[in-house]
């Protein structure tokens, strides 16, 4: 049985000295919360049709994470043809450091292990918090686009990472 068959929440252990949030498929009641921590966090914003879109599509996975009555963070990605592609990740400005970004991102990667052998990233050069996370998690850079992202001043690469799902889940696991 898959997760996305159970609709299952999940409480995850989240690393050691931070308190679990609650993980669950993202729903349209969530939009409001969600654009309001995407207009804060981003440089360049998804707009809230983004998400209304993403949750209509069947191949895209939608989670966020709930702490106490609050989403507090959520991350997409899209699943083609064996590999799967992280579109967002992202966790609210007065939430972070807490544990949260690893228990979406680890989440995550149990629900797709059984759909996808590889997931796939993009993530601004300069972005030391997400590129930390993600190499904590075994991502590995596999390419760069050179000036992919409009900045403040010019233009800045994207660092293109993956993640080899099977390996990464046996990792995981207790
Ligand atoms: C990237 C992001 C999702 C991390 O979420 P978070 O909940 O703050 O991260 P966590 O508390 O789960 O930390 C996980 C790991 O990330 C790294 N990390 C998190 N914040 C960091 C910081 N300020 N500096 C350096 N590393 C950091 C660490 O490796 C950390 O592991 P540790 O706690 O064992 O040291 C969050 O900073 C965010 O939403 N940023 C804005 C949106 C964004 O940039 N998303 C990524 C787009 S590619």
């Amino acid at each position: 049985m898959t997760h996305e068959e159970t609709n299952i929440e999940s409480v995850l252990k989240p690393a050691s000295e931070h308190s679990a949030g609650i993980v669950r498929r993202m729903r349209p009641a969530d939009l409001d919360q969600v654009e309001v921590i995407e207009r804060s966090a981003y440089f360049s914003p998804w707009p809230k049709r983004h998400f209304v879109d993403a949750l209509a599509l069947p191949n895209y996975r939608c989670l966020v994470l709930e702490a106490g009555p609050q989403v507090s963070g959520y991350c997409l990605a899209s699943v083609v043809a064996n590999e799967a592609e992280l579109l967002n990740l992202c966790v609210s400005s007065a939430c972070q450091s807490r544990g949260f970004g690893r228990q979406l991102l680890t989440e995550l990667h149990h629900r797709l292990v059984s759909e996808a052998a590889k997931i796939f990233l993009e993530v601004r050069r300069s972005n030391a918090p997400a590129i930390a996370l993600y190499q904590s998690l075994a991502y590995q850079s596999v390419g760069v686009r050179k000036d992919y992202y409009e900045a403040p001043v010019g233009r800045e690469d994207a660092l293109i990472l993956a993640c080899d799902l099977s390996a990464s889940d046996d990792a995981q696991a207790p």
